[in-house]
């Protein structure tokens, strides 16, 4: 093992202590002799996992831009592929460790590809450890706390042609300054907070991501303002628990007032994700029914029905007060869509146990869900329980819920239909470029006919069939002109 090489722990990611964490406004630096070992170069990202790693390669993208690369329109076109990649399930791992296989051959074709790894498996003990033993087209891994050192690292993978690996396991500390290269022109991700202390007890997340620290309020705002005067037209609030936002400074200032003085800078649309029902307050709930602009649509994982399984996994909520919680805001926001995520097949989960989970789905009625099989995590404590509940039945009780799951979209968009909606536009739909997508107020996936519509535009449409999982319609033609 090389002497510099600064590996993975697991066991430090879990310390936490009760200190902030400390703003850092010049950690990022470009030396003149990495100011240009970009040029001429193209990269290639694949991002994986949640929007968090997709607001990471944002960064990426800025600092190599900075750098001088350009991007790469396909990877078989790329000198520097990054792998940003995400820890949350095995089968999400498995898509990384298959990508890193297909790399093999495009090394073995171009020698002077430089490979990199990041994002949530790099802070992964046994991942790190497979790499290095198994995968040598591996140029440099690097972790989710030390993006900002990217221009150092890879002049050292480059010049050196060495292996470089930096991974810190710590708290972390809030990072600004970063350059961000956006990949949507009208929809962007804003930071509000990183890490999560939660540890529910079958997630890697903590140990991946660090402490939750917060960004200092007047950064976040400065972001969104910048983005209002750029012409976005949607912001969405990110963070693993945005409920818990301030809660680790001293300063008082919350979730509730960062959502109000978001909605107040006139951003046409504001989400935000994800909640965490533990910290969800009534001044939440009154600031998202007081705004236009903050969007009726909540993600809300609740995880299991069953109050005993919801302790085992650690959530800090009983069946009981999640639905009180749920139940509060439907009656507040009317209207308002729920999402949700749900795990079946935790270790030892009996079918009484998941037919709560089922009789939970049917008193919500979501709008869609994430559905997961459990997947033991190395280092989490799930991962050291005992299981007995077979393969088969897990998969079986994934069915049985996506079906009642789908159910309940289907139903839920029957009333939309010859209903007016508002719809951001995406662009053309994947499928058909004569039709138009976009998303309605309730996060509902619109396909639309019109006459023209440009991204970025919000457009009336007619919803004249309804879907489980989208909606279609045709544009409202103004025919005339809107006066103010
Ligand atoms: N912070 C968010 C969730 C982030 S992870 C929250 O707590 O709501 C997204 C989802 O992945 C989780 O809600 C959970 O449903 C699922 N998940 C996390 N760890 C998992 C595991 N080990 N096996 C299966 N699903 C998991
Ligand atoms: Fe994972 Fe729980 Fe934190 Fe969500 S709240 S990221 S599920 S530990
Ligand atoms: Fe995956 Fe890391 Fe996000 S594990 S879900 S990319 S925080």
């Amino acid at each position: 093992m090389k002497k510099d090489w600064k590996l993975p722990s697991l066991k430090a990611a879990q310390i936490r202590t009760p200190q902030e964490a400390a703003i850092e406004r010049s950690l990022f630096a470009l030396d003149p002799q990495v100011r240009s070992l970009g040029i001429g170069r193209r990269y290639f990202i694949h991002t994986y996992g949640c929007q968090a790693n997709e607001r990471d390669s944002e960064t990426i993208a800025g600092i190599l831009e900075a750098m001088g690369f350009v991007p790469a329109f396909t990877e078989a076109e790329a000198d520097l592929i990054l792998l940003n990649t995400c820890a949350v399930r095995k089968n999400a791992e498995d898509k990384v460790i298959g990508q890193l296989g297909a790399l093999k051959r495009m090394k073995r074709e171009n020698p002077d590809l430089i490979f990199a790894v990041c994002g949530c498996m790099a802070q992964e003990e046994d991942i790190v450890d497979l790499i290095l033993k198994k995968y040598h087209q591996v140029d440099l891994i690097f972790g989710t706390h030390n993006l900002h050192r990217l221009p150092q690292l890879l002049m050292q993978a480059m010049m050196s042609h060495e292996r470089t690996v930096e991974i810190f396991s710590k708290e972390g500390e809030v990072i600004e300054n970063l350059p961000v290269r956006r990949f949507g022109k009208h929809k962007a991700w804003v930071n509000i907070m990183y890490g999560c202390d939660k540890f529910c007890t079958y997630c890697i997340v903590p140990y991946t991501r660090g402490k939750e620290r917060s960004r200092d309020p007047q950064d976040i705002l400065a972001e969104v303002r910048e983005l209002k005067t750029q012409g976005y037209k949607e912001i969405t609030l990110l963070g693993q628990n945005v409920n818990a936002y301030g809660k680790d400074r001293a300063s008082g200032y919350g979730f509730a007032q960062l959502l109000r003085d978001t909605a107040e800078i006139g951003v046409d649309r504001v989400r935000f994700t994800t909640s965490h029902p533990w910290d969800f307050t009534d001044e939440m709930i009154e600031v998202i029914a007081a705004y236009d602009n903050i969007m009726p649509a909540i993600h809300l994982p609740v995880q299991s029905g069953s109050s005993e399984m919801l302790k085992i996994m650690g959530r800090r909520y009983t069946r009981e007060e999640y639905l009180a919680l749920f139940h509060k805001i439907k009656e507040r926001i009317p209207g308002c869509s729920f999402t949700t995520d749900i795990i079946v097949g935790f270790p030892n989960e009996t079918e009484e146990q998941f037919e709560m989970t089922l009789s939970l789905v049917d008193e919500c009625r979501y709008d869609g869900a994430f559905t997961f099989i459990y997947s033991p995590r190395t280092g989490t404590p799930a991962a050291r329980m005992q299981d007995n509940v077979p393969a088969e039945v897990k998969s079986r009780r994934l069915q049985q819920l996506n079906e009642k799951i789908a159910y309940y979209a289907h139903q839920n968009n029957e009333p939309y239909l010859g209903r007016i909606v508002t719809v951001l536009v995406d662009g053309p739909s994947k499928k058909n470029d004569q039709v138009y997508s976009g998303y309605s107020e309730t996060n509902k996936l619109v396909n639309f006919t019109a006459d023209h519509a440009e991204a970025g535009d919000l457009v009336q449409v007619r919803i004249t069939e309804i879907h489980s999982w989208s909606l279609n319609g045709e544009k409202v033609e103004q025919s005339q002109p809107q006066t103010a």
